[in-house]
């Protein structure tokens, strides 16, 4: 069975996109952004996302918040419950009032973590089997796991992200369908490994390099998955089990660290018997 969520994204154009700090092993600040092309990979995106069959809702860009066309780290969404992310660094910070305002002004409960927690949000959460798995060490606390729980009305099954390159949960994690995912077991702990070995019947083990290409920071939409580059071995894989495979490169957003599943945050997804 498909996904029940992944039809309606959220995502900022890359007016003011660049990467002028470093937060993460991937950025670098001597390395050029290419803005023009950055604007046509995004575009380009947009446009997969589309002919897949989703619709994308457009959050305004900000200047001096470069870093906010990565908006699945806004917050965590469940139904119409939305928890803002707490980010751990201080230089995207002033990037939550601005998903803050978006999500109030269009209807939705937002609930705030305690200041005292750190949550990168849907970067760091995703749902799978009636559960949201949430990546934390790097950018979100694992104290933070039992309040978003308690917000959002659903179970949170903490993964320690063991690999400094891989300081997200998406980075190292695409739900396929609901017995599916692309998993990266190499930058989790053990204990991470097993409560994934224990969630997801089928999982598709990527390689070393191939989570290095960022394989895992994939959009699903039905049963198109859109990948930033598509390994042989993997696309053959998907293509066993049925889905098309897409691909929309996104390397200017890769020098500061995140791929196509960054670029978006997903606005329907509901686990749990509130919603
Ligand atoms: N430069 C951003 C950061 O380090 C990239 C965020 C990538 N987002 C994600 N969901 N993995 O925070």
């Amino acid at each position: 069975m498909t996904l029940p969520w992944g039809r309606t994204f959220l995502m900022c154009p890359p007016e003011h996109f660049g990467v002028l700090y470093e937060i993460n092993p991937w950025m670098h600040q001597e390395v050029a952004v290419d803005l023009d092309r950055a604007r046509a990979q995004w575009d380009g995106l947009v446009d997969v996302l589309r002919q897949a069959g989703a619709e994308v809702e457009i959050l305004p860009p900000e200047p001096n918040h470069p870093d906010l066309v990565f908006t699945a780290n806004a917050g965590v969404v469940n139904g119409r419950c939305f928890v803002p992310s707490r980010f751990r660094h201080p230089e995207r910070r002033g990037e939550e009032e601005h998903y803050a305002a978006w999500f109030s002004s269009h209807g939705y409960e937002v609930a705030a973590l305690p200041p005292t927690v750190s949550h990168e949000g849907a970067g760091d959460a995703l749902p799978f089997g009636g559960v949201f798995l949430s990546g934390y060490r790097q950018r979100s606390d694992a104290a933070a796991h039992a309040q978003l729980s308690r917000l959002i009305g659903a179970p949170v099954r903490p993964i320690e992200l063991a690999d400094e390159r891989y300081y997200h949960l998406d980075l190292t994690f695409c739900p396929l369908d609901d017995r599916r995912a692309l998993v990266a077991p190499d930058a989790w702990d053990t204990y991470g490994r097993r409560v994934v070995e224990a969630l997801v019947p089928e999982p598709l083990a990527l390689t070393v390099d191939e989570t290095a290409g960022f394989c895992a920071n994939s959009v699903v939409v039905g049963t198109t998955v859109v990948m930033p580059a598509c390994p042989p071995r993997v696309g053959r894989r998907l293509e066993a089990w049925g889905f098309d495979v897409v691909e929309a490169p996104v390397g200017e957003f890769q020098k500061a660290g995140g791929a196509c599943r960054c670029l978006t945050l997903a606005l329907d997804v509901a686990v749990g018997p509130n919603v």
